[in-house]
């Protein structure tokens, strides 16, 4: 006997010749009176492992049982095999049954809703799990690159006694007898935030009581915002591409073997460059409009018209100064353009929206008389307006989508699977 120290799937191929020690669940078996094939995975990778009976009298029984997803521990040579599924064979001398598996619900071919119903068994395959990975990545990239920006991470509250913004899509739920709300956005504490630390930024969840069972909308999606005193539009607009653009570098370096996995190309990644086409709103509605699409001067975009946007340039588009009258209240206005916002959204090829971001109005008077003009009473909220009342300063942010970049970055047909357990208007659980 040998001391094992076990080592990942990837290493021991790595490694490629030897006796190497292996920990991991049964992907796949198959076998004969004489030999057993299993195919093992962990988390990196899955490999072909071969049992002769005649090394296994005294255990063939169990090894012979052995079910899909079963866990085991295994050690044997390793050799190249080019009939292998991952051109590796390990010839086992012994194995360890550390716990069987009853008969695994998910085969195939099964509807994508049973597989959200065992979405916890479902979250082993290596499809969703590579996903899952550069979602990670990507995480990871946006908190790193922000920070070396120089913003400071600060939390907010996931639920609080007002809305922060507003509307029709806010949960609402008893908080010991007082009703309290699901922070829809980490903005109002984030515009405060700012004349204590300048450059902030957080990454929390967002809740969205959506009433559209839509392949880009969760009830909860993770949401990576970012707020800055003393910057314009044309700041955050660069902060906004660089965290993207750092993103994508990221995920290429990082994660090889998952847009393998997932057969991705990697050219649709390297192509995306910045800074990002722009065009303006009204130039966005003449242009749709001329195309037959059914939208005027007013009206704002909906799934459709936002991707058709980016085809046109094939890229990630950045769509700037919307009317006010469908902005909310703190977008601040174009001096040069009166009745334009200082806004914009960055809309992805095949998704649409994943940024929404603006200067801000930093005019106690004027976002009063927005307030007014749209009938929102801030109310217990009230204290947003602190901001302007106490040193109030120019600044600019933007909320970022993180389950609407990964659903690009892996060409996701749906949102669902750019989030390990998603939440929907008719999903809680698992
Ligand atoms: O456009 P939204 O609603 O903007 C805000 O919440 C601002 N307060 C952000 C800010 O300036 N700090 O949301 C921002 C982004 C969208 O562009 C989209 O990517 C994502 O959040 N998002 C959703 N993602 C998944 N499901 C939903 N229901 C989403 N709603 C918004
Ligand atoms: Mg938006």
């Amino acid at each position: 006997m040998y001391k094992k120290e076990y080592v990942s799937i990837e290493e021991a191929m790595r490694i490629g010749k030897g006796k190497v020690a292996l920990r991991g669940w049964v992907y796949r078996e198959r076998g004969s009176s004489k030999v057993k094939f299993i195919v093992l995975r962990d988390s990196t990778d899955i490999i072909q492992c071969v049992f002769e009976r005649k090394k296994f009298e005294k255990q063939w029984g169990e090894i012979d049982k052995l079910q899909i997803e079963a866990s085991v521990k295994i050690s044997g040579t390793i050799k190249k095999d080019k009939r292998a599924p991952t051109n590796f064979e390990i010839d086992v001398d012994e194995i360890e049954i550390v716990g069987t598996s009853e008969n695994f619900p998910i085969n195939k071919y099964q509807s994508e809703e049973f597989l959200l119903d065992v979405r916890n068994l479902a979250i082993r395959s290596r499809k969703l799990s590579a996903s899952l990975k550069i979602r990670s990545t990507v995480m990871g990239a946006l908190h790193e690159y922000i920070r070396s920006l120089g913003y400071t991470e600060v939390e907010a509250p996931s639920f609080s006694g007002e809305t922060s913004e507003g509307g029709s899509e806010v949960f609402k739920f008893n908080y010991f007898g007082k009703t309290a709300h699901l922070t829809q956005s980490w903005q109002f504490y984030a515009e405060n935030l700012v004349s204590a630390f300048e450059k902030v930024y957080a990454m929390a969840p967002s809740f969205r009581a959506e009433k559209s069972k839509t392949s880009r909308h969760l009830t909860e999606f993770w949401h990576f915002e970012v707020e800055a005193a003393w910057a314009d539009m044309e700041e955050i607009i660069t902060v906004a591409e660089g965290c993207v653009q750092n993103v994508i570098k990221n995920v290429l370096i990082k994660n090889k073997k998952e847009l393998e996995t997932l057969k991705l190309n990697k050219n649709r990644l390297e192509k995306i460059e910045i800074p990002f086409p722009r065009i303006t709103y009204r130039k966005a509605i003449e242009k749709l409009s001329e195309e037959g699409y059914n939208i005027k001067y007013g009206d704002d975009f909906g799934a459709k018209e936002e991707k058709r946007l980016a085809e046109y340039f094939n890229n990630f588009v950045i769509v700037t100064n919307y009317p006010l009258e469908i902005l909310k209240f703190y977008h601040g206005e174009d001096p040069k353009n009166p009745g334009l916002g200082m806004n914009f959204n960055i809309l992805a090829p095949g998704i649409g929206e994943v940024i929404d971001g603006s200067q801000r109005e930093p005019d106690l008077n004027k976002i009063i008389e927005r307030l007014k003009k749209a009938k929102i009473n801030l109310g217990k909220s009230d204290w947003y307006l602190d901001s302007r009342r106490y040193g109030s300063v120019p600044h600019a942010g933007f909320g970022l989508g993180v389950e609407r970049l990964v659903q690009w970055i892996c060409n996701l047909d749906n949102i669902k699977n750019a989030i390990p357990f998603p939440r929907t208007m008719t999903r809680l659980t698992p």
